[in-house]
């Protein structure tokens, strides 16, 4: 199958998985684990806005860290910019925070319900520049859906 073929079937379980759960934490999990279970990236997880940081959420993968602050490594910026962040190699992201030194290359997503910034969704890949446009379109469209429902 093509990466868009997967993303079409993931968006659609995501939907269908989220649609009758209204606990965050619940969708959260899940939605990480069905996106680990398509594509088995290093480690997908989310970030929640507390206060003045991002408090690390579910997720899959190896242990991270737990606070983030705004507009610190990719996930503060993606906030801070309040948009997708694409990195092709993370050692040439000025204030990259290694959580993993197996982390390659990564892609921040930043979750948005009524115009503010309420979390992110993060995934990183052992291997230089996984991430492109069409990860960046359904991973949009799958953070609208995991918003809608936080
Ligand atoms: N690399 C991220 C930190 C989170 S971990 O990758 C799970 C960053 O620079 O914000």
């Amino acid at each position: 199958m093509s990466k868009q073929e997967d993303y079409k079937t993931l968006l659609a379980q995501v939907r269908a998985m989220v649609k009758d759960e209204t606990d965050a934490v619940a969708n959260m999990a899940n939605v990480a684990a069905l996106i680990q279970e398509t594509f088995h990236f290093w480690w997908t997880g989310f970030y929640r806005v507390i206060g003045e940081q991002l408090v690390l959420g579910p997720f899959q993968g190896p242990v991270a860290c737990t606070r983030i602050g705004f507009g610190k490594g990719v996930c503060g910026t993606s906030w801070k910019e309040r948009k997708t962040l694409v990195v092709e190699d993370v050692e040439q992201f000025p204030g990259h925070i290694a959580c993993s030194s197996e982390s390659r290359s990564e892609i921040v997503v930043p979750l948005i319900k009524n115009d503010e910034v309420i979390g992110v969704l993060d995934i990183d890949s052992e291997r230089l520049a996984t991430f492109d446009q069409t990860d960046k379109e359904w991973l949009e469209q799958i953070a609208e859906v995991v918003s809608g429902v936080l």
